[in-house]
């Protein structure tokens, strides 16, 4: 059995474990990978932006199975172009993954079909955004359409800020093509939530509640991050929030696609703000979450080749989909000066003191790689270590405990990952 990982950050390491634990004999190559995923598998030096020079390689190898990690091979046509050949691939179409790859594709569904989102228009021409800004109402949230890794979006506080933000999307193409539209919206309060789901198309399945910490400082103070760790199952959601999610927003959303001609196959990742009038949705991405991904894998019992087989052979509804009783922390370490340009090459040091904990410790690489003897940073996100445990406070001390016998000069990391923990 030969399976694809395309990706190299956390969330692939995070897959290729998973893969590897269910299946010790499976044979896993990883595009491009890291040095974590160098020992569970082959690394392939082919980006995630190259779709043809990946499509060349599994036209030549044929992998069983492909797992996209991120979305840009998703929104570039990655599915598409293997499908075309017969391979069997975990993700939605290039069509589905707009979901993610155009704001203005999504609010345009969400509208038409009523589902609950914040009151918003979208713009090609800066006027005409201006002029709609000004009956908006403050703060508001300014989008560029298109994808900009996580830092398109501008909350503006004040008619000169929203005017600023606009003019910095659109004129000054401060995200280059990913500005030509733009999203103007009201400003939603709330608490957010991010909810995975797995889906075939015709049925969807939940995954635990995950919550991630986006900011780079304790108590989420600083810059924006990608996120700088996760637990899950996360008390943010119960049962009966869940089921509002499926009666308001996620029931309707797949009707909208039988009637869209959209054949969302994959990860559904919802970004979701719990407002005083009802979930109401924020976004939405087409692939796991990283570092959520860290959590939600351990927890997951079914194999993970199960639920893609399941997937795409569109049989979801008839799988037996489990998860562990068990709670799982995942703390990022991260390279000086990020979410900054970060600082490269640092030698990493300790990776092999952190215990096994029978199996309940582990740590994915991300930005790492191998240079002679030595493992060294090379991205931002540098690692993240992940526990689990009956109980999440043991978790959280496996995971720190981790934490403490890893050095890199400069690394950065949260003290407070699933420390508060927020119930509704
Ligand atoms: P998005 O990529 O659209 O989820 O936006 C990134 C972040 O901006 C979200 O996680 C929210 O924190 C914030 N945000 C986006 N849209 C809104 C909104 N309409 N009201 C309040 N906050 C928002
Ligand atoms: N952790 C946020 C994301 O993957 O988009």
């Amino acid at each position: 059995m030969k399976v694809l990982i395309i990706g190299s950050g956390g969330r692939e390491h995070t897959m290729a474990w998973k893969l590897k634990t269910d299946e010790p004999s499976l044979k896993l190559f990883i595009a491009p990978g890291n040095a974590g995923t160098a020992s569970l598998g082959e690394n392939v030096p082919i980006a995630v932006s190259k779709i043809e020079e990946l499509t060349r390689w599994a036209e030549k190898h044929r992998p069983d199975m492909t797992f996209v990690g991120p979305e840009v091979p998703l929104c570039a046509g990655v599915v598409d172009a293997f499908e075309k050949l017969g391979l069997a691939i975990f993700g939605p179409n290039a069509k589905a993954a707009q979901l993610e790859g155009s704001k203005v594709f999504t609010k345009g569904i969400l509208q038409k079909y009523n589902l609950p989102t914040a009151k918003g228009q979208s713009f090609t021409d800066a006027n005409a955004a201006h002029l709609y800004s000004q009956s908006l109402g403050y703060p508001q949230v300014i989008k560029a359409d298109g994808l900009a890794a996580g830092k398109g979006v501008l909350i503006a506080q004040t008619p000169r800020e929203a005017a600023m933000a606009i003019h910095q999307v659109m004129v000054e193409k401060a995200f280059g093509s990913a500005g030509a539209k733009v999203l103007l919206e009201e400003f939603l309060v709330g608490r957010e939530a991010s909810i995975h789901v797995v889906t075939d198309g015709d049925t969807y399945r939940y995954f635990p509640v995950s919550q991630d910490h986006k900011r780079i400082g304790d108590g989420d103070t600083g810059a924006n991050t990608g996120g700088m760790g996760a637990y899950a199952p996360a008390p943010l959601v119960d049962e009966a929030m869940l089921e509002t999610i499926s009666k308001t927003i996620l029931d309707p959303l797949f009707i909208a696609f039988k009637q869209e001609g959209i054949d969302f196959r994959g990860i559904l990742y919802a970004g979701l703000m719990l407002t005083a009038q009802g979930p109401k949705v924020l976004e939405f991405n087409v692939r796991f979450g990283d570092p959520e991904t860290q959590v939600l894998l351990p927890l997951l019992e079914t194999p993970l080749l199960e639920v893609a087989r399941a997937v795409t052979e569109k049989r979801l509804a008839k799988l037996d989909l489990k998860f562990r009783k068990v709670s799982a922390v995942s703390v990022v370490m991260a390279a000086a000066n990020y979410p900054g340009e970060p600082r490269l090459g640092d030698a990493i040091k300790g990776l092999d003191l952190v215990p096994d904990e029978m199996g309940r410790l582990v740590v994915f690489q991300a930005g790492t790689k191998k240079q002679g003897r030595e493992i060294v940073t090379s991205g931002g996100r540098v690692l993240t270590v992940t526990a689990w445990d009956e109980s999440l406070e043991r978790a959280r001390e496996l995971a720190y405990h981790g934490v403490s016998k890893i050095q890199f000069a400069g690394a950065q990391f949260r003290y407070d990952i699933a420390a508060k923990l927020t119930a509704v």
